[in-house]
């Protein structure tokens, strides 16, 4: 069997990850992995069972009974819930048992797909070290905060803009500053700012730079 193609998409909150991935793994034919999805379903589990996602042990088992049901709550991609799923995000034990998960999907992709795609904050540097392709997306504080503000708005969470950009900073700085895993670039991934890009554009980058990583 030939290795699956990886591409690993890093990047702090809202930096356009989700999307740029998506249509990368539709470009290519991979599969995708939203692993965001992963701490957030576990955040919203504690939430929802009257946890504290502070709370290392609790949160570590949350984590180790995930089932399928979990990652389809509705409540998936609220404000509350990202802020849950950071802070769950820094336990080593939820880390460890989102791993396997993450690198099983990542080197033998569902529905037999010859590559994959895994959009989060430590794909590059943690769960798939060997990536082929390692792609750190960015884009400025207020345009990300912008982004996150319509799609709040859009499926009418009543926000406002100066609160999402605060909430922004405090999980990228969550997401930064944890010892275990933390958000930064791997040495060898390719930066992509995204704050003057409409997603056409973005996906046409993230192209070039994979065609030009792949070259034989
Ligand atoms: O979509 P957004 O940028 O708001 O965040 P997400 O990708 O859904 O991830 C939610 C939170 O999960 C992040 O703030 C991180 O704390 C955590 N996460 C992580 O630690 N490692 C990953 N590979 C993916 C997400």
């Amino acid at each position: 069997m030939t290795a699956s193609v990886v591409i690993a998409v890093d990047g702090p909150v809202a930096a356009g990850k989700g999307t740029l991935a998506r249509r990368l793994a539709d470009k290519y034919g991979y599969a995708y992995l939203d692993t965001g999805s992963l701490y957030r379903a576990v955040g919203a589990k504690v939430l929802r069972a009257g946890g504290d996602p502070a709370d290392a042990d609790f949160a570590a088992r949350m984590a180790e009974s995930l089932a399928d049901s979990d990652l389809a709550a509705p409540d998936l991609r609220s404000e509350a819930v990202g802020l849950a799923a950071s802070k769950v995000a820094v336990v080593p034990g939820v880390r460890a048992a989102l791993l396997d998960y993450q690198q099983r999907f990542a080197h033998r992709p569902p529905g037999g797909k010859p590559g994959a795609v895994l959009d989060g904050r430590d794909i590059g540097t943690v769960v798939c070290p060997d990536a082929a392709v390692k792609l750190f997306v960015t884009a400025r504080d207020e345009v990300r905060a912008g982004r996150r503000h319509k799609e709040l708005m859009d499926k009418g969470e009543s926000v406002t803009f100066e609160r999402v950009l605060d909430d922004l900073r405090r999980r990228d700085e969550q997401d930064r500053a944890r010892s275990t895993a933390p958000l930064k670039p791997a040495d060898d991934a390719h930066l992509l700012d995204t704050s003057d890009l409409a997603i056409e554009a973005a996906v046409t980058a993230a192209v070039d730079i994979i065609t030009a990583t792949l070259k034989p």
